[in-house]
């Protein structure tokens, strides 16, 4: 059977050199005489691959050396809760943008533990943008400041990072981490779930200035502690094993790629492609801003409810599969993450062209 070009929100696609090289170690990992998923996550074999997993990844995102990064499991929405629970213990304040459903999600969360203000919100205009914010707009003694840096269902990404000053910033990158180059010293602490553009589902990655631990809660558990789980790194517990080789591979994969200045490279040009004919025709609508398009999801609608359930289904019997839009929002979604090649997003707007052409709007 021949692979088919998958555009799946997530889990996503993955590099083809990195499955193969799984598959091939699968049974039997170097000389260990066994699957790195059969292995003790405490014995001689697996420590080499955690270590080197972190240290990859550290390598590619040039990650200064005061942060630290840890393999945790719960995905990004277990973050939801993970975050307060470590950070919001001085004023108990937190500062929220609401820019789609993740952040919404994120917030709700937090406002079970403290005094959580949405500062700003693009729910106005179905999140098609996002809002302009400068360090006044946050209170000066907030814990912390939250933001979904790209949004998955939406398709939009901030083109800037915001001012906070002294306040730590705190990004959900589920959808954008390792797409292009980010300066992590802006961050306070980034978190994402692995399963878009580093590993299987399984893993989620905290990435957090060492300054911000200690801070948590009394009552957290400590499977979301994020210094016990630094001070163990990242092995409190059986972490997630065979997804934490997986993201090794994918750091090695970017790097032997010409890393993330070449990636992010590659993913502007593929977007670019998308984004210039969406804009050349009137047949497809892309709702988001230009400014805030995100490189990583494409959104589109034709307006028409039945061409849009028509579309992803002639589409998938062509060999691009997964462009069913969020149901929350409707219409396609073409999620390009890192492991997509050029090639898929031709295909798919020789598709669009060919399905504009066959199928009139009434
Ligand atoms: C931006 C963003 N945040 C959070 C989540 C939730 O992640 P998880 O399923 O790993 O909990 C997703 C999932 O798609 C996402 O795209």
């Amino acid at each position: 059977m021949t692979r088919v070009y998958n555009f799946s929100a997530g889990p996503s696609t993955l590099p083809l050199p990195v499955l193969e090289r799984a598959a091939s170690e699968l049974v039997c990992y170097g000389n260990s005489g066994m699957s790195v998923m059969e292995m003790s996550h405490r014995s001689s074999d697996f420590e080499p691959i955690i270590a080197d997993a972190e240290k990859s990844l550290c390598r590619v995102m040039n990650i200064p050396d005061n942060y630290k990064v840890l393999f945790l499991q719960g995905g990004a929405t277990t973050q939801f809760s993970a975050v307060p629970l470590n950070l919001l213990t001085g004023s108990g304040k937190a500062d929220y943008v609401i820019t789609g459903q993740f952040s919404k999600k994120a917030a709700d969360e937090a406002k079970k533990y403290g005094d959580i203000r949405i500062v700003a919100s693009s729910a106005d205009r179905n999140h098609t943008y996002i809002p302009a914010l400068s360090r006044e707009d946050f209170r000066p003694d907030a814990d912390y400041v939250h933001i979904c840096f790209n949004n998955t269902i939406y398709g939009t990404k901030w083109n800037y990072i915001p001012d906070t000053g002294d306040i730590p910033l705190v990004a959900d990158m589920s959808s954008c981490i390792l797409s292009e180059p980010i300066d992590v010293s802006r961050f306070g602490v980034i978190y994402a779930g692995a399963q878009k553009n580093m590993a299987p589902a399984g893993v989620t990655v905290v990435i957090v200035r060492e300054d911000l631990l200690g801070r948590a809660h009394k009552l957290i558990p400590t499977m979301l502690d994020w210094e016990a789980m630094a001070n163990s790194d990242s092995m409190y517990n059986t972490p997630p094993c065979f997804a934490i080789y997986m993201l090794g591979l994918v750091c090695h994969w970017v790097e032997e790629t010409g890393g993330l200045q070449a990636m992010a490279k590659r993913n502007r040009e593929k977007a670019q492609l998308l984004y210039d004919y969406l804009d050349s025709q009137d047949y497809y609508i892309a709702p988001v801003e230009k400014e805030y398009r995100s490189i990583m999801n494409v959104t589109f609608v034709t307006g028409v409810e039945e061409l849009d359930k028509k579309f992803p289904k002639e589409a998938e019997a062509a060999g691009l599969k997964n462009l069913k839009g969020h149901r929350s929002v409707g219409g396609m979604r073409a999620s390009i993450y890192n492991a997509m090649p050029r090639e898929g997003v031709e295909k798919l707007v020789e598709f669009m062209k060919k399905f504009a052409a066959v199928n009139a709007k009434k």
